[in-house]
């Protein structure tokens, strides 16, 4: 019997670590300790999301997360993906952290999102995972710039962005909780990358490539459609 579900969906075979954090794509095993996570992210007056899943009553909200995640999966495409990474600190299951992104292949502008238990915010983790991601977004996938936004009134989300090297890309009124509030989006282009202090390891690029259409045509260059590598070994 096939024991390897990343051979059903390519993305379980992604694990990205750096120091204390690993990333990994969300497996049903995860979830109930993910859920756990959720049940304490930010406090009633802070809204960092378009929906204000976090604040649902326990039961809403794990049936919410569960369905998102599920749904993620069931809609990835090349063309149209969400990929939600679940953050482990020091083996802890502490919340997610993700990228999505429309078009990839021709645009490789993919966008990052990201929550954290409110235990474990303001010790540097929302950080760190955001220069994981970034580091596997620019040096596996081949994306030449990373966006993301944040509500004017989440400092910390903007701080993050910041010192992983977003400038301010456009301000302008998005939808929160079915009302308008003030929003920023950042942009990250390589040369602004501030990286993380340790090397980040990567595990499955390879196949998430395959799963994507693309595929590394030249070592140190960005990766490919598969169909257009040269194959110069005839
Ligand atoms: C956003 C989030 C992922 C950041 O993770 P984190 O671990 O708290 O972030 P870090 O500790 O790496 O860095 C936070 C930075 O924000 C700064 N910060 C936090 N609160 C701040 C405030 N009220 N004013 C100004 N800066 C603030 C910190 O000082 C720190 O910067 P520093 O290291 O230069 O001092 C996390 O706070 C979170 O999950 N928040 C709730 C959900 C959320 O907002 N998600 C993002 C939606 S866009």
């Amino acid at each position: 019997m096939r024991s390897d579900f990343s051979k059903l969906w390519p993305p379980f075979g992604l694990r990205l670590s750096c120091g204390p954090i690993e990333l990994s794509a969300i497996r049903d095993s995860d979830l109930l300790e993910l859920v756990d996570a959720a049940a304490d992210i930010h406090p009633d007056s802070l809204r960092p999301f378009p929906e204000n899943w976090a604040g649902l009553p326990a039961d809403a909200r794990a049936a919410t997360l569960a369905r998102k995640y599920w749904a993620q999966r069931s809609s990835f495409s090349p063309n149209d993906w969400q990929l939600s990474l679940v953050v482990r600190l020091d083996g802890q299951i502490v919340g997610v952290q993700g990228a999505e992104a429309k078009a990839f292949p021709a645009l490789r502008t993919p966008d990052t999102y990201s929550w954290l238990a409110r235990g474990v915010q303001g010790r540097g983790v929302g950080t760190l995972m955001r220069q994981i991601i970034c580091s596997f977004l620019f040096d596996e996938l081949g994306a030449t710039a990373v966006t993301s936004g944040a509500y004017d009134d989440n400092p910390a989300s903007i701080a993050v962005s910041k010192k992983v090297g977003y400038v301010p890309n456009g301000r302008r009124l998005e939808l929160r909780d079915g009302v308008a509030a003030a929003h920023t989006k950042f942009i990250l282009h390589p040369s602004n990358f501030v990286r993380p202090p340790l090397p980040v390891e990567i595990h499955g690029a390879d196949q998430f490539r395959a799963y994507l259409g693309l595929q590394m045509c030249d070592p140190g260059a960005a990766p490919q459609p598969a169909e257009t590598c040269v194959d110069d070994a005839r």
